[in-house]
């Protein structure tokens, strides 16, 4: 008897330690959504920048990340944009601001002899002509998904006339922002171009993969802006984009090639051209299906090949824990020592709550061995007992698909806890993480890392 009660009395504590830290992790995650939003903020028409203008970093040394960079606005407006969704005022008032701010933009940028490819402008808005790594080709298609997904908000609210005032107006010279960058995309995606770390000249698969949903959903968004010849120019040019992307599948690798038809400096040699930002342009574009699609087998191999090596390379990840795989950029980068950094690591956060979501609301998901392998995995690591495998439709078995579905949540809160680990007490995140000790590296409050924090939160919030 008396062992029986010690062992019910040591079960409850066991159930109930498991819930405090289930509990608690759920309440860091709430907190860290506020430190993430606030110290953003902070950063987003900052007194003496510009109005609209985002900062990179407040950093100003070791490194200077005081700028205002096209690609970091892109993504840090395409987390405002789920708030702008959410109805949150203030994001709605940022949205407007950056808008305003992009047209003034786009015409600065028509003075460098790079065009709106100038990746960099000074915190007032001016060229900056410091020596700089250009042209980079990925900021206006980037930004031209993010205003999309903006117009296409004002549009299902009845809002045409702005979106024609400041969007989209089917007129040549472009004047608009949107058509501004459609049209910059249409006539460059096929000029070679340095990558989104600043580093290499060649044809990036990030790049193309922004460069070709640009021209897709542009496309589309022509046509109902009354704009047809456009719109089939677009179309045909992310027609000719998607046969270039699928060149980057490298089948004796398994995995897709960050670039094709590159030089690279000396300083920054990547023989493997295996590289987070494949997984980074899936999860910026979000196509339901496809070759960007976030279930797609060749960006599930790509990811686990990625993960994998980044287990390996960094001491950090061989302490056997809870916590989720520290992630990099590549194997190979030099940059402070090259360490993993939070906007990657939340990005395998966000993509396994992506999948999970994806799984959840189909109506028909019939596994591919890939993708099944994956989920095997996922069930394992969360002591589940389902089995799954290639050819079985997880729609038509509820109790798979929910052991499916929590089993990549856990995955994806793995990679989150990971973060928790190196942001520490105040909840501030900065650029990377060190490879051995975990502290923080690199410019501090980097706006793209809150970004990438809210867009893995809000991927968790939709699963339920
Ligand atoms: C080299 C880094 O690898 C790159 O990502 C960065 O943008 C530049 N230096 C400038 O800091
Ligand atoms: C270095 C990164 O490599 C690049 O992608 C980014 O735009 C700048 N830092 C600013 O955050």
């Amino acid at each position: 008897m008396r062992t029986f009660l010690l062992s019910v009395m040591a079960l409850v504590a066991t159930v109930l330690a498991l819930r405090a830290t289930a509990d608690d992790f759920e309440a860091w995650l709430d907190n860290e959504g506020q430190v993430a939003v606030e110290r953003l903020n902070l950063n987003i028409s900052a007194p003496q920048t510009h109005r609209g203008s985002i900062l990179a970093s407040p950093s100003q040394h070791d490194p200077n990340y005081y700028f205002y960079w096209v690609r970091d606005g892109a993504m840090v407006m395409r987390a405002i944009f789920d708030r702008v969704a959410a109805g949150d005022a203030n994001a709605v008032s940022q949205f407007k601001d950056y808008v305003a701010f992009t047209r003034e933009n786009q015409e600065v940028a028509a003075t460098s002899p790079y065009g709106l490819g100038d990746p960099r402008f000074n915190v007032d808005g001016n060229l900056d002509t410091l020596p700089w790594g250009r042209p980079q080709n990925d900021g206006p298609a980037l930004r031209a998904i993010t205003m999309i997904r903006y117009a296409r908000s004002l549009l299902a609210h009845g809002d045409r006339a702005s979106v024609e005032r400041d969007l989209y107006l089917a007129e040549m010279p472009a004047r608009t922002v949107i058509k501004t960058d459609l049209e910059f995309v249409a006539h460059h995606w096929q000029d070679r171009c340095i990558d989104l770390w600043e580093e290499n000249m060649g044809h990036h698969f990030f790049t193309e993969a922004a460069q070709m949903v640009a021209m897709k959903e542009g496309s589309a968004l022509a046509l109902e802006m009354n704009d047809p010849a456009a719109a089939k120019f677009y179309g045909d040019q992310a027609s000719a984009l998607e046969l270039e992307l699928a060149k980057h599948w490298d089948a004796s690798k398994g995995y897709y090639l960050s670039a094709i038809d590159f030089s690279s400096t000396p300083d920054h040699a990547k023989p493997t051209q295996l590289d987070v930002s494949v997984l980074l342009a899936a999860l910026f574009v979000e196509q339901p299906s496809g070759l960007l699609s976030l279930t797609d087998d060749h960006i599930i191999k790509t990811a686990e090949a990625l993960e994998s090596m980044f287990g390996a390379l960094y001491p950090i990840n061989a302490a056997h824990s809870d916590l989720g795989t520290a992630i990099g950029r590549y194997k190979e980068d030099v940059y402070y020592g090259g360490n993993p950094w939070i906007l990657t690591t939340a990005a395998f956060a966000e993509w396994n709550y992506r999948m999970a979501g994806a799984i959840a609301s189909s109506k028909h998901f019939v596994l591919t061995g890939v993708q099944a392998d994956y989920i095997t995995r996922a069930l394992a690591q969360a002591s589940m007992t389902s089995v799954v495998s290639a050819n079985m439709n997880l729609a038509a078995d509820e109790h798979l698909r929910a052991q499916a579905v929590a089993a990549l949540k856990l995955r994806g809160d793995a990679f989150m806890k990971r973060i928790r680990q190196a942001a520490g007490v105040t909840g501030y995140l900065a650029e990377q993480f060190d490879l051995k000790t975990g502290e923080m590296l690199s410019a501090r409050d980097l706006s793209w890392s809150y970004a990438a924090f809210m867009r893995a939160s809000e991927a968790r919030a939709e699963l339920h």
